[in-house]
């Protein structure tokens, strides 16, 4: 994989300044509701995380207030009733809330932690070893199989997973630029390999627009992938995310339905 960083310690993005904020609630919204209608089934199911983060954030720690991100995303969305309490993201914050606090949320290996029962399983991978720590100490309770190594070697080595139903999670920081040239290439490895697994990749929309010859690629490869995007104010000024997309192969039945409540949502957000 060319986008592999020589080692962890050239990470340093880390994820509790940006936790909650508009591309969280847009990503860990379409989470949710596919997670959700596939755990309807009573048929065991895999959740896979290529770039896991550490799980758990919590919104009053200083790193989160000194971006003010969550309180301009999660914070505003819910105070906008943005998810019914009966919504799978909802439910997720709900549980996360009960169990760690008032002020925490829920990174995504969290909310599937949430919406999973007992006879699915859980493979994560995060690199960072701060990052992979916190991720092990608030997964453990939740079973599952953490690795502190490369998430896209780690997926290219078991999939198709067993069980064959499932949705795999590719959530980069986007820290070396490659991964945009790289990532296309891994996609159409996995999807090749595991041609009924829902496979979901995540990009920011920066100024510069880096995700476009990426999303040509994409698309080109897998006409049928659900691509959706939404635009947001920057969280502050000069900051270059002005939206968040998905691309998704295999989308489970009501995922453009509820991609298309949060593009309206999102396109009705006060612009102040
Ligand atoms: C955007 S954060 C993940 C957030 C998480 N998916 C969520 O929604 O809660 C990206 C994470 O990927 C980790 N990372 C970067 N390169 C990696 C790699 N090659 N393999 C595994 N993890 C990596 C970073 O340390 C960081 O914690």
């Amino acid at each position: 994989m060319g986008a592999k960083p020589e080692s962890a310690e050239m990470l340093s993005y880390q994820h509790h300044y940006h936790a909650g904020n508009l591309a969280d609630v847009h990503k860990h919204a379409l989470l949710a509701s596919m997670l959700d209608y596939l755990a309807q089934k009573p048929k065991p199911l895999i959740y896979i995380e290529t770039h896991s983060g550490r799980g758990l954030y919590a919104l009053d720690a200083p790193e989160a207030l000194k971006t003010g991100e969550a309180a301009a995303g999660i914070a505003r969305v819910e105070r906008l009733g943005w998810f019914a309490p009966t919504h799978p993201y909802a439910r997720a914050l709900a549980a996360t809330r009960a169990k760690h606090g008032a002020s925490a949320y829920p990174g995504s290996p969290l909310i599937a932690a949430a919406l999973l029962r007992q006879i699915d399983s859980i493979r994560l991978a995060e690199l960072h070893p701060q990052e992979f720590a916190a991720l092990r100490a608030v997964m453990a309770p939740h079973g599952g199989i953490f690795e502190q190594t490369d998430g896209l070697q780690m997926a290219l080595s078991i999939t198709p997973p067993t069980p064959r139903r499932g949705i795999l999670l590719i959530d980069p920081s986007y820290e070396i630029k490659s991964e945009y040239e790289t990532l296309p290439g891994f996609v159409a490895n996995v999807a090749r390999k595991w041609n009924v697994g829902v496979i979901a990749l995540w990009y920011p929309l920066l100024a510069t627009a880096p995700h476009i010859p990426m999303l040509a690629a994409l698309t080109a490869a897998h006409p049928a992938g659900l691509r959706h995007e939404v635009r947001f104010p920057p969280a502050r000024e000069g900051h270059g995310m002005q939206g968040s997309g998905m691309f998704i192969l295999n989308a489970p039945w009501g995922t453009e339905a509820e991609a298309a409540r949060l593009g309206k949502l999102f396109a009705a957000l006060p612009r102040d």
